[in-house]
């Protein structure tokens, strides 16, 4: 049986992949030291026998006791609104840390472990773009030093690291930009727009629309996103590549409330607030890489996803 070592694995997207991972007949390491989620995610993994659960900060050094063929680094704090407690922006230098110093921890750890190694990177690191969709070979319009830099910056750093170590040391690595995620699990109190606006409606609350809601984004459900990871690191022929993964199909902002607002029945009223600085325009993925090498595109439809991840939240 082979052993995968899941960074960030007690997060919302982390702990579908241990799920599904344990369920491929893997042994499963998660190591997470819960900043910014809960360990209800993996409370279920608990009982198995192939899942083993250490709670560690992956910018200190830590053992994990046995030899590991795959690592999955997922451990960043990853909510970019201010407003939420488990926002990049309210720790700052945690994030810079985890994607930069984790990063190198992880790769350190690989290479004494010969381990298959997945970053996962972001489509932040694109900023705001000036071209769409954003294809891989695209390099960003960031600013290295506004409140957001913390995450994109890092991430850009935790991406010329995973790099270095592939071409200095020949270590099979791979880099996944993962754009917007939705579905259960995810922390209610994120302050991502999905979370937000499935909450505003449940409990009749107004929603928020920062700007005027033409700003667009796409949005991928968790499963098809673990289904990417899953074939990025096992897929033959992806070592030292760069792939997008997230939905190409765009909506905008008022779109998506006006989509919750009708599964709900919700009667909530809309209103709108400003901008946040250095909020992107727009986001979505070129992801023509991922369907000719990986042979991965998203299956489920945005209605869909929503209606499970509404019943999640009503659930909870
Ligand atoms: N959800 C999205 O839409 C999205 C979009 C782009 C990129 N990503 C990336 O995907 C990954 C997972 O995101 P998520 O949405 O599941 O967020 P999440 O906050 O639910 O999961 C991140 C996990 O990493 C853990 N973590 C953070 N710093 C750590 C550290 N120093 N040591 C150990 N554990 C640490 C957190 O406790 C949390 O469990 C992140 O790297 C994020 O940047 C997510």
């Amino acid at each position: 049986m082979q052993t995968v070592l899941v960074a960030g694995g007690g997060g919302f997207i982390g702990s579908h992949l241990c799920k599904s991972l344990l369920s491929d007949n893997f042994k499963v390491i998660c190591v997470d030291n819960f900043v910014t989620s809960n360990k209800r995610n993996v409370e279920e993994l608990l009982p198995d026998k192939n899942f083993r659960l250490i709670e560690q900060d992956i910018t200190k050094s830590f053992e994990p006791g046995e030899k590991i063929d795959f690592i999955f680094h997922l451990a960043s704090p990853a909510s970019p609104n201010a407003k939420s407690p488990r926002s990049y922006i309210n720790f700052p230098v945690e994030t810079l840390l985890a994607n930069s110093q984790g990063t190198h921890m992880l790769l350190d750890l690989a290479r004494e472990n010969k381990s298959k190694f997945l970053y996962v990177s972001s489509s932040e690191i694109y900023g705001d773009p000036e071209v769409s969709p954003q294809k891989e070979d695209y390099f960003g319009n960031v600013n290295p030093n506004g409140p957001r830099s913390v995450y994109d910056e890092s991430k850009r750093f935790g991406e010329a690291i995973t790099m270095a170590y592939f071409r200095k040391f020949g270590l099979n690595i791979r880099i996944i930009r993962i754009f917007n995620t939705y579905g259960p699990k995810m922390q209610k109190d994120d302050g991502r727009v999905v979370s937000n606006f499935i909450n505003q409606a449940l409990w009749e609350k107004d929603f928020t629309i920062y700007g005027d809601g033409s700003q667009t984004r796409s949005f991928c459900y968790v499963d098809d996103m673990v289904s990417g990871l899953k074939l990025a690191m096992f897929k033959d022929g992806t070592q030292g590549k760069v792939y997008n993964l997230g939905n190409p199909d765009e909506r905008s902002v008022k779109e998506l409330a006006d989509i919750i607002k009708k599964l709900t029945g919700s009667e909530s009223k809309i209103i709108f607030e400003e901008l946040p600085f250095d909020d992107p325009k727009t986001r979505r993925p070129d992801i023509e890489r991922a369907k000719e090498e990986l042979g991965w595109e998203p299956m489920v439809r945005l209605e869909e996803g929503l209606q499970r991840t509404i019943e999640y939240f009503r659930s909870l």
